[in-house]
């Protein structure tokens, strides 16, 4: 595997392992959808762990333009070779044909999947941009594929916290959806500080 950039996803894996196991089967087939895939560290996780029927399929989607975050503190990341590294890992996995890559914004990514998928999907992981308006979007539009039973996590739930800038902040964004959902969801947060929302009806 190549990587040349931050690893943002072993330290969750424990994590993940336990929510996932509780709640799903993973021998079943599956519908995962990941929001945020870099150089596919947490993709060829999930892959491992999401795609053992031969029927399940992995939506991965990614602008692969960096987002807020790269913009905003100038992180030197050429994207280019993030989305070369990722689809060359991928090619490595031996259910790549269970992957599918959608190389687009979030928001588009998730209303073009709600139009066959509504409701349908086992498993979703957003990971991409966590400015308070797009977590939101992400998050309502991830409700709207989600099925009863399903799981979402949201990372970097406490992000920006310590600054100023109440509109880098997830955390709003994700409480004002827990509480609009308020009895459809159950919602609490991993040890690392990433946002779980179970959808219960
Ligand atoms: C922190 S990285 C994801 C890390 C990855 N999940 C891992 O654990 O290795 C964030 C990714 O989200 C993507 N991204 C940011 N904002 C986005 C948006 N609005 N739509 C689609 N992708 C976005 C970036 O291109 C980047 O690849």
């Amino acid at each position: 595997m190549i990587f040349n950039y931050p690893n943002w996803s072993t330290i969750h894996h424990e994590h993940w392992s336990s929510i996932i196991e509780e709640r799903l089967n993973t021998n079943d087939r599956l519908l995962s959808i990941e929001v945020g895939c870099f150089e596919g560290r947490s993709t060829l996780w999930f892959a491992d762990k999401l795609l053992k029927h031969p029927q399940s399929i992995l939506h991965c989607i990614d602008s692969w333009e960096g987002g807020e975050e790269v913009a905003r503190v100038k992180l030197n990341y050429d994207m280019e070779r993030v989305a070369s590294n990722f689809l060359k890992n991928i090619q490595q996995h031996p259910r790549v044909d269970q992957i599918s890559v959608m190389r687009t914004s979030s928001q588009k990514g998730l209303i073009d999947l709600a139009f066959i998928h509504c409701n349908e999907a086992d498993f979703i992981y957003l990971d991409g941009s966590h400015t308070q308006k797009d977590t939101l979007i992400d998050l309502v539009l991830a409700l709207n594929l989600i099925k009863v039973g399903g799981i979402i996590i949201v990372d970097d739930y406490m992000n920006g916290m310590s600054t100023n800038n109440k509109l880098l902040r997830p955390k709003e964004a994700v409480d004002f959806v827990v509480q609009t959902f308020d009895d459809a969801v159950d919602f609490f947060t991993t040890p690392e500080k990433q946002a779980v929302i179970i959808r219960n009806k």
